[in-house]
């Protein structure tokens, strides 16, 4: 595997969506594979679908050639033998940067016909990673899951095998008591932090091996 594009969708550079696809990324390089690294909030200007349709045009079949902060990344992408993307929870979903290029990635490659319904592309693998307040153990009561499982099935539908990490618990601030906070013991947060983070850490740099290893 030559290449891998690594994207953080989180606006924390250094923070915890960062640091799980760093790690994977470091799981990928240790096996001497190229990762490209972006950083969605610190693009040029750029926007989701403008819904301009040139995707479906018969010269860009399937590519979305929109010339903005995120074509770059689109382009890196179509290149790539894997693709590395972590989002914050927010508010029960993905954040609006995830979202941006989620709507772009997948929108085109719809083809808008009964046959066939995908333009040709070249399927990579994907580990698609979460990270969030909440605990694993509440995606299911919380919906979580469900809403992973969607985005989980557009990726493997129009990008390629997709693998799911999930860190939850995470801890959201250095120092609790500077915020009028109530809902949270900041000891057992950064006990968490300091016992089970470095853990997800690890089994984000074993996916990472594991995608250039099996391209699943
Ligand atoms: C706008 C916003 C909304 C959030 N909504 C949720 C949520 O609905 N559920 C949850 O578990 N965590 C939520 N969180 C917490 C973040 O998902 C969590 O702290 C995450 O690990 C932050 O990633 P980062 O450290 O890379 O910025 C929210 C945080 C923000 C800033």
């Amino acid at each position: 595997m030559k290449k891998i594009v690594a994207i953080n969708a989180s606006p924390r550079k250094g923070w915890n969506t960062w640091s799980m696809v760093n790690e994977a990324s470091e799981g990928a390089r240790s096996k001497g594979t190229e990762v490209q690294f972006f950083d969605l909030y610190k693009l040029d200007k750029h926007a989701g679908c403008m819904s301009c349709f040139a995707c479906k045009r018969e010269k860009n079949a399937g590519k979305c050639v929109f010339p903005d902060g995120l074509a770059p990344v689109l382009e890196a992408i179509r290149e790539a033998d894997g693709l590395i993307i972590g989002s914050p929870n927010y508010l029960g979903d993905v954040s609006s940067e995830f979202h941006a290029l989620y709507e772009r990635l997948i929108f085109q490659t719809l083809t808008y016909k009964k046959n066939p319904s995908r333009y040709d592309y070249r399927r990579i693998p994907v580990l698609f990673i979460m990270t969030s307040n909440a605990n694993k153990e509440l995606y299911m009561p919380l919906g979580y899951k469900k809403m992973l499982k969607r985005y989980q099935d557009g990726f493997n539908d129009a990008v390629g095998n997709t693998k799911m990490l999930v860190a939850g618990n995470t801890l959201q601030v250095k120092d609790y008591s500077q915020f009028d906070w109530t809902i949270f013991d900041p000891q057992a947060k950064q006990e968490y932090h300091d016992n089970v983070f470095p853990k997800d850490l690890e089994k984000a740099f074993d996916y990472g091996v594991e995608m250039v290893d099996k391209a699943w």
